[in-house]
Order: structure tokens, then sequence, then C-alpha cells
């Protein structure tokens, strides 16, 4: 008997998948039976060692996700492979670096939201195109509790999650009629190579830990079940929510006590 979650002969496309969570969603997807490209802008041979720890059914494929005509030739590559593509995992993001408003940098702002929410919107767009005729397919953007929680110094990271939050909802009413899902997952502080910083200084680790009611740092592996759940087919009624992934972290622990 095959498991709830087979997703055997499916086609998979994982933006910024070479490392962290995208490359924890990779295996994933892999393990359930799914063919997977794994996109990354600059790390090729990561890439590709992963796709090689996969198997023959992988392939590593370089595109920045910001430049939507880079975005087109990833998916005509994608086309070219496979002929149509089921699961697009939008999880490509930078957080940039920190920077209060008044301070920031102009065009470190614009990449940020470049990167996240265009990146996002180029490659739903292209996978709409391909979901839509072939009425089936399912894409999950991959937030952050900060496209709820406000987080000093990173403006335009915030503003791009929320942004993925509502272009997750408005796209899933438009693909919905067409039996195509649309999801985002919102890992917390998961331990990847984008908070390397905190979660490797002890007392920044601490701090964190008592933002977690389950009281640990997430693993990538947490996001990556629960993205293979919500691609296959036992989540086939779930479409235009965010799932939070978060250990709690938005059930804000502050209000355990006081108020
Ligand atoms: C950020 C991490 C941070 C976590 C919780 C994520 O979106 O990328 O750096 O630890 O949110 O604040």
């Amino acid at each position: 008997m095959k498991f709830r979650n087979d997703l055997t002969g499916r086609t998979a496309l994982v933006t910024g998948g070479s490392s962290g969570i995208g490359e924890a969603i990779a295996r994933d997807l892999a393990a359930a039976g799914a063919k997977v490209a794994i996109n990354c802008v600059s790390h090729l041979d990561a890439a590709q060692k992963v796709a090689a720890e996969i198997g023959p059914d992988a392939v590593a494929l370089q595109a920045d996700v910001s430049d939507s005509k880079a975005v087109e030739a990833m998916f005509q590559q994608v086309d070219r492979r496979w002929h149509g593509l089921d699961i697009l995992i939008n999880n490509a993001g930078i957080d940039g670096e920190r920077a209060l408003a008044w301070e920031a940098d102009e065009s470190a702002w614009q990449k940020v939201i470049a990167v996240n929410l265009f990146g996002a919107f180029f490659c739903a767009r292209q996978a709409l195109r391909r979901m839509v005729p072939q009425k089936r397919g399912v894409i999950v953007n991959i937030t952050s509790v900060h496209e709820e929680i406000a987080w000093s110094g990173y403006s335009a990271y915030c503003t791009a999650k929320a942004g993925e939050a509502m272009l997750t909802k408005t796209l899933a009413q438009e693909a919905a009629p067409h039996g195509v899902r649309v999801l985002a997952v919102a890992p917390g502080a998961v331990k990847t190579p984008i908070n390397q910083s905190v979660w490797q200084d002890p007392a920044g680790l601490k701090d964190l830990e008592r933002k977690i009611p389950l009281g640990r740092i997430g693993e990538t592996q947490d996001i990556a079940s629960a993205v293979t759940f919500l691609v296959s087919d036992s989540a086939s009624y779930i479409t235009a929510r965010t799932i939070f992934v978060d250990g709690g972290m938005t059930d804000f622990p502050d209000f355990a006590h006081g108020g």
C-alpha cells in the first residue's frame, strides 16, 4: 500500500534548494517519490551535489528568481525535461542587512523585495501558466512568522513576507476553479545558514528559545514534513492559507504571564 503523502510521478521545482529549508524540502519531496528540480542563484555546485545525492530524477537549475527572463528560461528547461510541473515551492529568500527604516539603503531594500516577493510572483506566474491548463498543481510559498510579527530592522523582509501571504490568498482564489491549490508555510526560527550568527551564539540561542513556546529552535525537517503533506493528496481540501510551523512563536509567549 502506498503511504498517504505519496508523490510518485509528480514533478516539483524548489527555489533556493541548495541549502537550508529548501534543501530539506527537495530531499523530502524526492523521498516521497517526486522528481525534483533544485533551483539556486549562485551555488550551482551545491545544488548539483544535492541533486546527485537524490538520484537520477533530480536536476539542478541556476536562475535568479528576481529576474523574470531568467525565471522564464528556467521553466522552459523544466518543460523540456518533464512536460509539466505539478509542484512549485517558492522558497528562495534573503532577509538583508539589518537597518532601521530611516537608515535603510534604497537598493538594499529593493533587493529584498525583489528576491522574496517578485521572485515568488515570477515563479508562480510561470507555474500557473502550466498548472491552470492541466487543471492540476500546488504552489507553496515559504513565508515566515514575519508575515505577521513585526521585526525591527527588517522592514523590507517583513513587508515582502506579508506581501507573499496576500499573494498566496489572491492566487489561490484565481486558481481554485482550475483545480490548483496555493498555500503558504510560515517557518519560525529554523536552524539554517540565514540565522547562523544567532543560534551559534549561546546568548542569541537562549533569547530565541525564550520566544518559542515549544522551547526549541526548529529543524529544517520540521518544515519539509509540513510541505510534503500540504502538496500531497492528503491535503487536497486545503488552499489559500498560511500554515505556521513555528513551535508556537506566533502565540506570543510573553503573554503567558502579565498582560
Ligand atoms: C528569519 C530568521 C529568524 C526567524 C524568526 C525568519 O524568517 O529568516 O532569521 O530567526 O524568522 O525570527
